[in-house]
Parts: C-alpha cells; structure tokens; sequence
C-alpha cells in the first residue's frame, strides 16, 4: 500500500481529483477517491448483480443495470461474459461522475473454455504442482476473455457425500485441503493481481458451508469451536495465508448466526484475527435472506446486520443500495463502516490495475490467442490423467494391452460430452470435449457400442443387444455413475448408491465370461457394492473435461500408470455417513468383537473405500521407517521411510504421513494427515522419503481456539492408504 507510484497520467485521465505532485501513494489515492464520493456512490461500490438468466438464484434486483451502471450504483458485475459485454458494460462504468471502474466476477470452478476435472477429481491427484497449474490456466483463460475476479476456489471441508457440492472442494481432510487452498490461490492469482494472466481469487464459503445437518443443501451448521478451528477453519486461513483478495460468505448459518452477518467469523476472526486487507462478498442473495433465516426483521435490518458484521458487498440482492443510506442518517450504520467496506473493495480495483486501465482485460488478440490454446489442453489431459483412481484390478486385467482390438462400450455416459464437462462449466465449449466413445474410436478400435441402461429411468434397455455386444468383444468397458448435474449446487441426495440396475447389468455382463472393466463416473464418492464384488476391475473417473476420453484410454492401456488417491472416504452405506478417516477414539472404541463399542447391529463400520487409497498398475513396499532428531529449533524431529517399486513399471507413490496424539488435552482423531509426497519411481528403484515435524503436525486447537502443542507421546504413521500404515512412536519433551 505505501508503494509510491506516479498517477497523475491516470487520475488526470479520469478527471478525479487534483494532485500538486507527481507522485502519489495508493494509499492517498483511495483516501482522495473516498473523499471526493457522495454517500450514493459509496453504496454504489458495495453492490454486486447478476446478468442474464438466473444462474444460481432468482435475479432478486429488479434495476435497471445498465442506468445503475452509468450512475456509478453498481461496483462489480457477476455473469457479463465476453470481452464485447465487459467491455460495454465498463465503457457505461466510465461515464459515471467519478469513473470508476467495474469488477467482473464468474464461477469459473473448474476451467473457463477449456474444461478440468472437477475439483474434487483434480484433489485426487494430490499433485499440489499440477493443482497450481490447472488453476493458473482458469485464471489465463479467465482473464483472457476479460473477467478479473473467479469465486473460487471452494475449500469446504465434508465429511458427507450427500451434499452435493463436495464436487468443489478438495475433500475430506484439513490437512491436504489447506495445501490445495493455497495451491489454487496461487495459481489463481500469481504474484501481481496486476498481471493479466492473473485474476482476484475468492474463497468460499465462510463458513462451515461443507457440514450442513444431514447434508441437505443450504441447511444449518452447529458444530463446536474445537470441532470448526481443527477440522473445518484450517482451508479458509491457509487461503488467507496465501494472499486471497477476497473471500464469499456462506449461505449457513453457523453456531446459530448466518454466517452473512456473523461478527464472529467475519470482523473478528478473519478481519481482526487473521488480518485479512481483501474484501468480503455475500452468497448469491445471501444478505436479504437474513430475513428467510429471521435473523432480520426485513431487508433493512438485513443490511445493517451485514454491514456491521463485516460483509463488504452485496451480491444480488438489494438491501444495501436501497437502505445504506437511511441506516447510516439514522445512525444504526457509521459511515466509518461503510468507508471501511468500500476501501477495501477500491483497494482491489487499484491493485488489479483497473484505475490505469479499466480495458486492460479486453484484449481481443490476446483472447484469441489463450482460449482453447493446446498447451492448456495439454495440461487439461495430463491432470485429468493424474485424477482418475483405480479402486479394483482384480488379477491385473489392466492394463490392457494391444491384444484388445475390439471394446464392448455399454453405458450412455460414456458417449455424453455434456456429462463429461462436469456440474459447473458453464463457459465451456462442449462441442470439443472428447468423450471416452470418441477416444476409443480414434484409437482404431473396433468399438461394439450399447446404451446398457435408459440414462434417465437408469432402467436396463435391450438387455439381449448388451450381452451380443460384451459376447463379440475382447473386453467389456462399462460406464456407470450418476449424471453430471446430480452433483454440485442443489443437488444433495439422500441415497448416494449407483442405481441398482446399472449395478445388476454389471453383474449379467460377467456371466458373458469376458473382462468387466467399470468406469465409475461422478462428482462425489458414490457407492456400488455389487459392482464392487463383481467387476474385474473400477476406476473412479469422476468427471474429467475436455480431454477425458482419452485421459481414461490412456489409463486403460497404460500408457499413463494410474497414481490418484481419494481424497475422501467412500462409504459402504449411506447410513455410515458422515464417514471419515480421522474419527475419535470415543469410551468404546470401534470392535468387530465386542459388543456395547462404537458400531451398528446391522452393518460394519467400514467404508467401501478409504480416504488415501488407491492402486497402481505396480506395488509400493515400505521399510525402514525411522523417527530422526530434528535439525533446526522448528522441527521437532523427521521421519523417515524408505519406499520401493516392486513391481515391473514405473510409477508414482503418494506417501503419507499420520499422526495420532496419545493423550491430550482435548479428545483427538486416532489419524490425522499431516504430510504427503508424490514420488515417481522406476521399477526396482527405492526412495528415501523424509517429513518433518513441526508444531503443525503436533498442534490441535482447545475448545477456546488456543492452539497448542503438548508434550508427550505421539505415534507416527506412515504408508499408501488412511488404512495401511506401519507405525513408530516418538516423544516430544
Ligand atoms: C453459490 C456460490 C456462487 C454464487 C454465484 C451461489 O449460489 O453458492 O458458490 O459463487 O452462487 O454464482
């Protein structure tokens, strides 16, 4: 803020205000700016609204927009896409008295034009470098077709897959959740949020939005504080640590407060407490809906509770343009507040360059040249590589080798590029997703194609014409799941099992005697417990974008070992949930023995699946494990493990480290992750691999958020999967 730059062309320019010098801080900029608005254009500043259609929530702001534009009433847009639209619409912001300039905002969850795998695919890879990288691309892409704001990354933590939108986030885990956070802050905003590769990043939802009770969308969240700082806060202040410019509210509300107007979440812990400069953005009508929750009489008490609480902008709704002013003539807003709030949003504008200029993002050669450019593409296909989980390869059917020349293909699925986008790719080009049907068929296989199942009734159809076609191929590919937009926003679900008779085809297509290779395709751990026992073999390829198709062929054939772990528990039962790696011991630890412990009369506590598993097409071994003294005054100590590829490919080991704290306390998980590596190994090859412990993997935080590091015993784990581990104690004196 203090840097000294030289504004006079741009202020000059704009006609705001008189300097007698050269130069001038930003910081005096922002202050010359507040001084010289009226309390209208204040409020302008504060105000966020949607274009076309109704994206996420009914268009509540019946105003003219473009004349709200013109008079300086609006501070940022949301859903103007394309550089034709951005740009009229800010050629309508200079024409205001003051000419500031707009901030354009988009969900842009998972790729602009060219398509990722959703984010909970691209968590499977637990490859923070490629996670970064993707995340840039969104941003290029972004930036290049004129937008200077995404509202992501998502960093929700969830311990239940009913709730659909864990197809954002990054899974179950504090720990790796935090690291992707940061990941995708920084690939999102680069080191300049001046650069136009680079856009602002926005994490949400603060907060809590990933537990809401019996993972019904939208719905309440009541947890401890203990239970909020350990498992769900660490995401949102990894984020914060990373430098995000802004950060969204969640629709919830938290500990009995919405968290839109929560002076606990937003003022005090994020403002004051993390020391957070960027600005807080409401959910998609979040603030009237105050009401909805009756936290507020009306739209008028909803926005001075916002207000107040620490809620800067205003999405959508109406309540701050219509009522700010009233509220702070009547003194129930100070207007210290509301400069407070529209500093912190001028500061963005300043820092993404708009000021100097507003067009800087609406360049035409450049959008021509970055969207659907192929080295975007390639990174496209190499994450969407890295994201598929191979949970079954039953007597090593895969991979599969240039014997097989002719693929039985059964499921609509797998032909459909609407699907194969995933739930929020709005801003895609679907017309050039390439589905695993045209892969096959590039490939020059002979490709025996049927729909299996009705993709809407997911009734079996021509069960006859399935079965010649598994009987006239080498090999059956089956494609099952759920549809693309059965996961994301509003699409909770109380049964998360793959429809029975997708499940029973698989079980005919065996009878046929051929391989039964099942793809599972979806955006949040599902559960298929027949498919399970009979299919030769399952790879999870969630949804994976523009290049999915031949990302699953070249898992398929190998020509990619597959390496992705899940990022988060698959149950057995929809009644297991919320099921997750890191429980607590509890009085009556879990017994497959003993009654009275903590379990069900009528179904194990296993999952299906655990959080960290997954195979590869060779075999990781692990020996040595060994706790050293630490070399510095921050690391209590390292631990170390010696990995080797067993088997007769090369491939990559994503090695984890656990730790349990003994005693403590406060009552801790049995498991916590508090490291990974990635490491690629030849056959035969070994690998040392080292983690360090600091306070980070020994801490907790008390039921009054202190965090704190006990002395005592600890056991580290180290290994492939949540559940195969080898253990080592160590003591911190
Ligand atoms: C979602 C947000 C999203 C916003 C704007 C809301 O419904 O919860 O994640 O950013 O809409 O589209």
């Amino acid at each position: 803020m203090k840097r000294i730059i030289t504004l006079l062309f741009c202020l000059c320019g704009f006609g705001i205000i008189n300097v007698a010098s050269q130069t001038v801080t930003e910081e005096d900029f922002i202050s010359n700016l507040l001084k010289q608005m009226t309390l209208d254009e204040k409020i302008g500043q504060l105000a966020q609204y949607t274009y076309r259609g109704n994206f996420t929530g009914p268009d509540g702001a019946n105003i003219p927009k473009e004349e709200y534009v013109k008079q300086g009433k609006i501070g940022s847009m949301l859903n103007v896409t394309g550089i034709k639209e951005i740009h009229r619409f800010q050629e309508l912001a200079l024409q205001s008295r003051l000419r500031i300039p707009l901030i354009f905002g988009l969900d842009v969850i998972h790729g602009y034009r060219t398509c990722f795998p959703i984010p909970l695919a691209e968590a499977a890879s637990f490859d923070l470098a490629m996670i970064e990288e993707t995340a840039r691309y969104n941003a290029m892409e972004s930036a290049a077709d004129g937008l200077n704001w995404i509202f992501g990354p998502m960093v929700d933590i969830s311990w239940d897959a009913r709730w659909g939108r864990v197809m954002e986030g990054a899974g179950e885990d504090p720990y790796y959740g935090s690291r992707v956070a940061e990941a995708r802050v920084k690939g999102i905003q680069g080191n300049n949020l001046a650069d136009t590769a680079t856009v602002m990043a926005c994490i949400k939802h603060f907060a809590g939005y990933g537990a809401p009770t019996a993972g019904k969308e939208y719905n309440s969240v009541d947890m401890s504080l203990g239970q909020f700082a350990n498992f769900y806060m660490p995401t949102y202040h990894a984020a914060i640590k990373a430098g995000a410019a802004t950060v969204m509210s969640a629709f919830n509300d938290f500990n009995n407060i919405p968290s839109t107007a929560n002076d606990f979440l937003l003022n005090r812990l994020l403002k004051q407490q993390w020391g957070f400069k960027g600005f807080v953005v409401s959910d998609y009508n979040s603030v009237e809906e105050l009401v909805n929750h009756r936290y507020a009489y009306d739209k008028k008490d909803a926005a001075a509770k916002a207000l107040n609480a620490g809620l800067d902008m205003e999405m959508v709704s109406t309540c701050y343009l219509t009522y700010l002013k009233e509220l702070i003539q009547e003194g129930k807003v100070k207007e210290k507040t509301l400069d407070n709030a529209v500093r912190r949003i001028l500061e963005k504008k300043q820092e993404l360059g708009l000021f100097e200029d507003p067009f800087r993002y609406c360049n035409p050669a450049r959008s021509a040249k970055i969207l659907n450019s192929p080295e975007i593409r390639n990174a496209s296909l190499r994450m969407a590589e890295r994201s598929i989980v191979l949970l079954e390869n039953k007597q090593s059917v895969l991979p599969l080798t240039s014997q097989v020349k002719s693929v039985a293909l059964i499921g609509g699925l797998s032909k459909s590029q609407n699907d194969m986008a995933g739930a929020w790719a709005a801003t895609t080009d679907r017309s050039k997703i390439i589905t695993l049907y045209d892969a096959l068929l590039q490939k020059g296989l002979e490709v025996n194609y049927a729909d299996g199942y009705d993709l809407k009734s997911n009734r079996m159809t021509d069960l006859q014409k399935t079965l010649q076609a598994a009987r006239t191929s080498d090999i059956v590919l089956v494609a099952v799941g759920e549809r693309a937009n059965q996961s994301g926003e509003k699409a909770a679900k109380v049964d998360i099992s793959i429809p029975e008779e997708q499940q029973r085809l698989v079980s005919e297509l065996k009878k046929t005697g051929k391989p039964v290779v099942v793809l599972v395709m979806c955006g949040r751990p599902v559960i298929f417990n027949e498919i399970k026992e009979k299919a030769d073999a399952v790879l999870c390829t969630w949804w994976l974008g523009s290049e999915a198709g031949n990302a699953i062929c070249n898992v398929l054939w190998g020509t990619y070992n597959p390496s992705a772990k899940l990022p988060m528990t698959f149950p057995a039962h929809v009644g297991q949930i919320p099921i997750y790696y890191q429980y607590k011991s509890t009085g009556r630890p879990t017994s497959l023995k003993q009654t009275y412990t903590a379990s069900y009369i009528d179904y194990s506590t296993e999952p299906a699946y655990p959080f960290g598993y997954g195979l590869s097409y060779t075999t990781f071994g692990y020996s040595d494990l060994n706790v050293l003294p630490g070399k510095s005054p921050d690391i209590h100590a390292e631990v170390s493990v010696k990995v080797t590829n067993q088997g007769q490919r090369t491939g990559e080991e994503i090695v984890q480290l656990y730790v349990q704290d003994k005693v403590a306390s406060v009552t801790r998980p049995i498991k916590e992750l508090k490291g990974i590596q990635k490491i690629q190994m030849e056959p035969g090859e070994s690998k040392t691999v080292t983690f360090p412990i600091t306070n980070e993997a020994l801490g907790f935080y008390d039921n009054e958020m202190n965090y704190k590091v006990e002395p005592g015993e600890f056991i580290f784990m180290v290994g492939g999967s949540s559940n195969n581990l080898q253990q080592i104690t160590f003591t911190l004196k």
